[in-house]
């Protein structure tokens, strides 16, 4: 069933397919500068581009707290609101500034289920332009081993030019 779901979109026409949404993305926050109007519009160009993406969105630093997510703009049902760095996926990418990809969330030691439907993940830093971290960007899919390299480096992709490019 797994195999069956994944052979949806073949990884080449999602490369392509990350590669369209990415200059859609860069047009249309062409100007933009607010940091919640370019996470929002992130979160929903790419949620509503895959079949795969089942939530979507981000956890942003809290500066008023001692190394601590807060959840930002996303899409999809209601998520945690705070997560300690170093806690479950998301944090665990804040800690280690590495993106994580997790074919099943079940076997994640720490994973927070917000959702009971979420099988796979994936989560990816945003740094600014100075390289500090601002955020996590957290994918979650309703279906087993959903991620690989390619939404990794599609992601990661997307992140560097809309967050740590210097405009
Ligand atoms: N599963 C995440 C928490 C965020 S929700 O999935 C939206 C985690 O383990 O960090």
């Amino acid at each position: 069933m797994a195999e069956a779901f994944n052979d949806l979109i073949l990884p080449a026409e999602k490369a392509q397919r990350y590669a369209a949404v990415a200059e859609e993305i860069a047009a249309v926050l062409d100007g933009e500068p607010n940091l919640t109007a370019r996470m929002a519009t992130v979160a929903s160009m790419l949620a509503s581009t895959f079949d795969h993406y089942f939530w979507t969105g981000f956890y942003v630093v809290d500066e008023t707290r001692e190394a601590e997510l807060v959840v930002g703009p996303y899409q999809g049902t209601l998520g945690c609101m705070r997560i300690a760095f170093g806690r479950g996926v998301c944090g665990t990418a804040a800690a280690t500034g590495q993106t994580q990809v997790v074919e099943d969330v079940h076997a994640f030691p720490g994973h927070i289920a917000c959702d009971g439907r979420s099988a796979s993940e994936i989560v990816a830093p945003v740094f600014d332009p100075d390289g500090k971290l601002i955020a996590v960007f957290d994918v979650d899919s309703d279906r087993p081993a959903a991620f690989d390299g390619v939404d990794k480096d599609g992601l990661e992709g997307i992140l560097k030019q809309v967050f740590a490019a210097r405009r």
